[in-house]
């Protein structure tokens, strides 16, 4: 059975039951401790923890999903995938564990006739939690299966979480056994790879806290209502049905193997073991790097990015090692796309992006290869030569600074050498570097990481978010904070009054909280009533599990009472600023697209009042010309006046519209469409706006630049601000004008000019000064001295004379000197304290043992200098000009030696 089909009868088998079809979220969804989503139940977390209230109460999704702990697995077992497909069926409060086993059970064993997968019912095993005789008794009386294939198992086997805090619960996997030829018989307790987990079913009904490992964390308490959450695993799935040997070979991942046999010098599956498992690598990466580029993630050195790098670079590594010189990527990805793209069409939408996002990375990787290799192949030579085995930290750090080397490659290279590598050392380097970069984002936030203090108030409910229509609003104050700690009282004396220390969070508010890159409000919170005398400038607000807004504070006089009514104001100019800025940000991305057309996506932005900066993904700079056609195009879309509407629709809605997400944002089913002159600007997006676009003002575009590979970021000024800069500019120019003594419009041709002028003039000098020395060397051949049979010129000369200069005069000199045994020696204060020297010993002198390129040393030794050269020239530099007459008299009494 084909694994499109595979999908297709999961879908269908839940649909039937009630359950509503949701489709994949996006690999990345926003929440920091999770790299990547790793499960089908992910994007329903909030449902669980009954933090929000879903629109239906069963549910079903074949959910992208990646998987990189286990990645030195992939290739090597038989069942590792870095990237799969997770089937899953969802209840949030409905159904609980009879149906959830009946549910799976019926669509393994149907008749493939009638829809099911077939499985045959004896071939089935399941596991339970340790003490759930209640899953027991379901699995005997559901599934008629023999107890003998029902085995009680651990926390590390049978209780599942997402591996951080949130919903959790004992578990129920199924397995299939795929007979004695994969191993030994006793069940998955005996054998995992005999036994092979097919589907988990997870009866989620606690909710756990930080851990450190599968068996040891807190359980917090129980979850609002009792859910189900299961995964079947298509690949695995496909694996058995398709009769195949591994998840690498079933139909939709084989053509990427088939691809590269029809490329390498040695075939897959031709008993060389080390081979197939790096087929099997590009194989599973490929896939797993198409479906996150296409979520918008781009190779890097942190985090996403980085393990999109990893995967990258192990493919071109495992291609390399299988001997296929030529580049690959571009196929590989077409390849994907053909399997992949029925069932996710951002594979196909995408494709160009996705395609030029890998190649570029491959390209860069393989230059980097080249140079990181000779650079690993010295730094291996002289480890060797020194009789150690451990390549330094020092050095895996700058093959991976300075040449992009994982590593994991460094270490596999260096294994290939009979060495290893002294990783402490380098993951020490690693983590200064780290430090470095963080410090500064670090000092500005607290991260919200430890939620656990403001639980009660996640649970309490959100913040009502008043700012669209209003900028002062009268609000309770929920709860007061201080260093993430609870008090219910906060004053100005008390110590507490520093920002970033203290914490409000009321249960309405007009303070935007930072997020879709608009940085938050600024503003005051004062005292209503009892406690009019409090104030408290909010220097910052965020928000906390998406539904509190916590406002940053400096308490400047009077006292803080839970449960007080204040006043909550934003700062009026500082809000219009920031609709300036935020507005100004739709305007050129809008602007941006049209200039560069639809691949210019976004990656990233910021504003604040009178600034914004954009990020999109391009290769390569911006012209002149494109920057000010995207400056233009703003402008006048500005001086349109176009009528801003904000609206909320649902998220089908607003994207058939045309309206533009973000990429790996996740959005709720209702979004807010902004919409700044109908089809111009179109997006999702939740900030707070101007009402018409002139009200933005100005946009200057400051400059283009990159920021990573393949990001570009354009930066500008808004508003008064937008002004302010040209203003300065103008009054630069003023200055320039008055001093060159022109008219303002003249300047560029009178500077062009002096430029001109001053080149002309320091080749005139140039000339000059050579023509002096010239004359100088003339006269010092007819000076030139006989030190035993030779006639020797040695001469200190003018100042600011190269290397070159020197050359060329001592030709002219030795020239001059006829053919009787004679050296010429040079030497002068050359720039920057350099000393440069030149010694040339003609035919005559060379005879009675002469060499320039042994002269030279002596030259050079009192000067600090080190030459080198031929027998007839030869020439050299040092520093230093207090040696130069010490350096004559040496060489001098060398040749009176000779
Ligand atoms: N969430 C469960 C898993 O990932 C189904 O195995």
């Amino acid at each position: 059975m084909q694994t499109h089909e595979i999908r297709k009868r999961f879908l269908d088998h839940f649909v039937k039951a009630g359950h509503t079809e949701v489709p994949s979220a996006s690999v990345i969804l926003d929440d920091p401790n999770l790299l990547f989503v790793n499960a089908g139940m992910v994007q329903f977390v909030p449902y669980f923890l009954g933090q929000q209230t879903p629109a239906w109460n069963r549910a079903v999704s074949v959910q992208k999903c990646i998987r990189t702990p286990d990645i030195d697995e992939v290739g090597i077992t038989t069942r590792h995938n870095t990237f799969f497909q997770m089937a899953g069926n969802f209840s949030f409060g409905d159904y609980f564990k009879k149906q959830a086993i009946e549910f799976a059970w019926t669509l393994l064993t149907n008749p493939v006739d009638q829809g099911g997968y077939g499985f045959e019912p004896d071939r089935l095993w399941a596991t339970v939690y340790l003490d759930d005789d209640e899953a027991i008794g379901y699995w005997q009386e559901v599934a008629g299966l023999p107890l003998e294939r029902i085995q009680r198992r651990g926390m590390a086997d049978n209780y599942w979480s997402m591996g951080i805090p949130g919903p959790c619960g004992p578990s129920s996997e199924i397995y299939y056994d795929r007979g004695p030829e994969y191993g030994v018989e006793g069940g998955p307790e005996a054998n995992e790879d005999r036994y092979i987990e097919i589907w988990n079913l997870v009866f989620m009904q606690n909710e756990r806290g930080e851990g450190t490992s599968k068996e040891d964390f807190e359980i917090l308490g129980p979850l609002p209502r009792k859910n189900i959450d299961t995964g079947m695993g298509i690949e695995r799935v496909a694996c058995l049905l398709q009769g195949v040997d591994n998840v690498y070979e079933t139909d939709l991942v084989r053509p990427v193997i088939d691809l590269v046999a029809g490329i390498a010098p040695r075939g897959y599956g031709q008993g060389n073991h080390d081979d197939d498992v790096r087929y099997r690598i590009i194989a599973d990466h490929s896939r797993t790097s198409a479906i996150i580029i296409g979520d918008g993630v781009s190779p890097g050195n942190e985090g996403r990015g980085y393990v999109l790098r990893r995967l990258l670079r192990r493919i071109i590594r495992a291609a390399k090692l299988l001997g296929v010189e030529q580049p690959i990527m571009a196929d590989l990805m077409t390849t994907v796309r053909d399997e992949m793209g029925p069932s996710y069409p951002e594979l196909v939408n995408d494709f160009e992006r996705i395609q030029r996002i890998a190649v570029a990375e491959e390209t860069a990787f393989n230059r980097t290869l080249a140079s990181g290799s000779r650079l690993f192949d010295e730094a291996a030579g002289a480890t060797k030569a020194k009789g150690a085995t451990v390549l330094s930290g020092t050095d895996a750090f700058t093959l991976h600074d300075t040449y992009g080397f994982p590593i994991e490659l460094t270490l596999e290279m260096a294994a290939e050498h009979g060495l290893t590598v002294d990783e402490p050392g380098f993951r020490g380097l690693m983590a200064e570097q780290r430090a470095r970069a963080k410090a500064d984002a670090a000092a500005r936030k607290q991260a919200h990481s430890d939620l656990s203090a403001y639980r009660d108030l996640v649970d309490t409910g959100p913040t009502e978010f008043t700012g669209f229509d209003e900028l002062s609003s009268e609000a309770r104050i929920l709860g007061i904070f201080v260093d993430g700690k609870r008090v219910p009282v906060v004053s100005h004396d008390g110590g507490a009054a520093a920002p970033d220390r203290v914490e409000l969070i009321l249960d309405r508010t007009p303070f935007y909280a930072e997020s879709g890159g608009q940085i938050a409000d600024e503003g005051a919170i004062t005292g209503a009533g009892a406690s009019s005398a409090a104030k408290a400038a909010v220097t910052d607000v965020q928000k906390i599990a998406k539904t509190l807004w916590a406002h940053r504070v400096r308490v400047e006089s009077g006292e803080f009472v839970e449960g007080d009514t204040v006043v909550a104001a934003v700062d009026q100019r500082w809000r219009h600023g920031a609709t300036q800025g935020h507005s100004g940000t739709h305007m050129v991305h809008a602007a941006l697209r049209e200039v560069l057309g639809p691949n210019a996506v976004q990656a990233g932005s910021l504003n604040r009042p009178g600034y914004l900066r954009f990020d999109f993904n391009w290769q390569g700079a911006l012209s002149e010309e494109q920057r000010s056609q995207i400056e233009e195009v703003t402008n006048q879309a500005v001086e349109a006046d176009y009528e801003v509407n904000t609206f909320i629709t649902e998220f089908e809605k607003a994207k058939a519209m045309g309206a533009m997400a973000l990429f790996g944002e996740q959005y709720p089913e209702q979004v807010r469409v902004v919409e700044i002159g109908g089809p111009f600007s179109l997006e999702l997006c939740g900030g707070t706006h101007v009402h018409n676009s002139a009200q933005i003002g100005p946009v200057t575009i400051l400059g283009e630049s990159s920021v990573g590979s393949g990001v570009r970021r354009v930066e500008a000024y808004v508003g008064l601000d937008s002004f302010r800069h040209l203003a300065k500019e103008r009054a630069l120019m003023a200055g320039l004008a008055s001093s060159l003594k022109v008219p303002s419009e003249e300047v560029p041709a009178r500077v062009a000019n002096l430029v001109e002028r001053l080149r002309a003039a320091e080749k005139e000098l140039d000339r000059l000064r050579l023509a002096n020395a010239r004359a100088a060397a003339v006269n010092a051949a007819a000076g030139a001295e006989l030190v035993g049979k030779v006639r020797l010129v040695a001469q200190r000369m003018a100042g600011g004379m190269s290397a070159g200069d020197l050359r060329t005069l001592v030709g002219d000199v030795r020239g001059k000197l006829g053919s009787d045994p004679a050296v010429v020696a040079l030497i002068a204060e050359g720039e920057a304290d350099s000393v440069p020297f030149v010694v040339a010993v003609n035919a005559a002198a060379q005879d009675l043992g002469l060499r320039a390129n042994d002269l030279v040393k002596t030259l050079g030794a009192p000067v600090n200098g080190r030459g080198g050269g031929k027998a007839d020239l030869a020439q050299g530099s040092g520093k230093g000009a207090a040696g130069i007459d010490a350096a004559l008299a040496a060489l001098r009494a060398e040749i009176d030696r000779s």
